[in-house]
């Protein structure tokens, strides 16, 4: 009784429960079975359960670090290309926290991020001239530089924190990645970075004023971001008793939001959220064979998308487009097309007789670059044909090639069918100017953009250290918590 009594003593003062304390734990335990076993008596039975609960918290605490394989990888043994691929794996699944975004499964959901089955093949052909593993190195250190299709720019550098990882593990993971449908190519890679240049560029950042977390989580609440975002461990409003300031609409879980985004990408969510839309959340209006589906962009690919409408009654339906079958938009400014959502162009260039269209590839302020018939061609945004359409008072609406009038003016002239026709104004209701048409595709985040007006300096910093704090790790605190509370009781 003594010797347990003291080892509880003893091993009180050494916890928090930690992997370390296990063994003199596991040791004491026995002891003190055994000593109990001789001189068994009711204090104890109650001394040895206390002990045996406080063990198995031991044991399980010290359990989990062993099976959630933390990797630590010093060298790799190319000499085995499978075995690294295996080693890639575990730091997928593991410290990358790739499969928190992506999955390699096929008939899993289309989520926020690219399904990775056979990207070891994919890989190759995504960008020309660009061969599988130049392709992968690409995509881990520079995300941003290609996205495929359909995706925002919200893969983190996974070379800088908070994940962090080391060149030998993107080595391994880049194995494993073309593992998956692919060839393992051992030939070893220069990283196309400068890792002294992570700390370099933050500082050339304003700095993020760190708050309290505590106060953070009080503005999540207040400023309603709870009413779209679940987190665990914060209850969300009940149904009917939120906002009126916005609709509630679907939006990702921030549980674990700060364990693969930096500080950075937290403040320009809540700062500028249509800057980066998350996939599968974005807002879009698009008009096919003359209707309009306004509602969430499900998915989008290089031929077709899916929008999910609601009807008047909350019914869902998702229509799958394809972008071919878009209608084509008039445009009266040629200006950063791009950024309003246009992906093609038709346009009469001045010294052409018909029109001519293709996918924009490019623009500057005064040319636009078009792709007609896979070749790509340059166009001046000021000598193009200009059209008019006019509507008559009698509800007529002609439309032709624009000579010269505004509505300001008494009559407008316009090239109709081959001759040229002088409208006078005083006849007609309406008169738009088009220079081209196109079709377009523009994504908005349903994210209240007013958020920066409503939160002081002091919220805003605030909420952000609190969404830092937002790694997965609160649900491991807790059950600590519990733990620790027990051998107390
Ligand atoms: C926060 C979510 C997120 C995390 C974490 C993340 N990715 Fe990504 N990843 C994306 C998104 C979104 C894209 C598509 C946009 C783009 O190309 O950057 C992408 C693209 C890719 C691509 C190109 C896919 C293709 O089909 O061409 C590869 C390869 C990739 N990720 C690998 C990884 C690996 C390996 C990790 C872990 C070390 C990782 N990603 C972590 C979001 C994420
Ligand atoms: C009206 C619903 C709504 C409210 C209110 C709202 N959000 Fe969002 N938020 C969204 C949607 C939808 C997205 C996904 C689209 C996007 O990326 O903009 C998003 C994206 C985000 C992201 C990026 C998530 C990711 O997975 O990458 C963060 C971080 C975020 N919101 C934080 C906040 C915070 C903090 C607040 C409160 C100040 C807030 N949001 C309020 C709807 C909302």
């Amino acid at each position: 009784m003594v010797v347990s009594f003291i080892a509880y003593i003893a091993g009180a003062s050494a916890f928090p429960i930690a992997s370390e304390n296990l063994l003199p734990w596991s040791v004491w335990f026995l002891i003190s079975v055994i000593i109990n076993i001789v001189l068994w008596s009711n204090v104890m039975k109650l001394l040895t359960f206390s002990l045996a609960v406080i063990w198995f918290y031991a044991f399980v605490a010290g359990l989990v670090p062993e099976s959630s394989t933390a990797v630590n990888l010093t060298s790799l043994d190319w000499s085995d290309p499978e075995a690294v691929a295996e080693q890639g794996a575990l730091v997928f699944n593991g410290k990358g926290q790739c499969s928190a975004c992506h999955t390699v499964d096929t008939s899993a959901p289309k989520g926020r991020c690219p399904d990775l089955t056979d990207i070891g093949i994919n890989a190759a052909s995504r960008v020309p001239g660009t061969d599988a593993k130049t392709y992968l190195i690409e995509s881990l250190y520079e995300p941003a530089k290609y996205l495929v299709p359909g995706y925002g720019k919200i893969m983190p550098e996974i070379w800088k924190a908070p994940i962090a990882l080391s060149k030998l593990e993107i080595e391994a993971v880049i194995a494993y990645l073309q593992s998956l449908g692919g060839e393992i190519d051992p030939t070893p890679f220069d990283e196309p970075i400068d890792r002294a240049d992570a700390g370099t560029v933050a500082a050339a950042l304003p700095p993020v004023l760190t708050g309290d977390p505590e106060l953070g989580k009080k503005v999540f609440v207040t400023a309603a971001c709870i009413s779209c975002h679940a987190v665990t461990g914060i209850e969300s409003p009940a149904a009917g008793e939120t906002t009126t300031d916005f609709e509630v609409v679907t939006a990702p879980d921030l549980s674990e939001i700060a364990a693969f985004n930096d500080m950075r990408y937290l403040e320009e969510s809540v700062l500028k959220p249509s800057e980066q839309i998350v996939s599968g959340y974005g807002a879009v209006t698009v008009r096919a064979k003359g209707a309009t589906y306004q509602g969430t962009l499900v998915s989008q690919d290089t031929e077709q998308l899916v929008v999910r409408t609601k009807t008047a009654d909350g019914v869902e339906e998702e229509h799958t487009l394809l972008l071919s079958e878009l209608d084509d938009e008039p445009i009266e400014d040629l200006t950063n097309l791009q950024t309003k959502g246009y992906f093609t162009l038709t346009l009469t260039p001045a010294d052409a007789e018909v029109p001519v269209s293709g996918e924009i590839v490019s623009e500057t302020e005064d040319t636009v670059t078009l792709k007609v018939d896979g070749e790509d061609r340059t166009f001046s945004k000021t000598d193009v044909k200009s059209q008019m359409t006019v509507i008559t008072f009698d509800g007529d609406e002609i439309v032709g090639e624009y000579v010269s009038g505004t509505m300001d003016d008494d009559e407008i002239i316009l090239v109709v069918d081959g001759s040229e026709e002088i409208f006078d104004t005083f006849d007609l209701e309406e008169a738009t100017f088009t220079r081209a048409s196109g079709k377009k595709l523009f994504v908005t985040s349903p994210m209240p953009e007013n958020f920066p007006l409503l939160l002081s300096v002091s919220d805003m910093s605030n909420l952000l250290s609190f969404l830092s704090t937002l790694t997965g790790a609160a649900a491991e605190v807790v059950s600590e918590g519990a733990a620790e509370g027990t051998p107390a009781e």
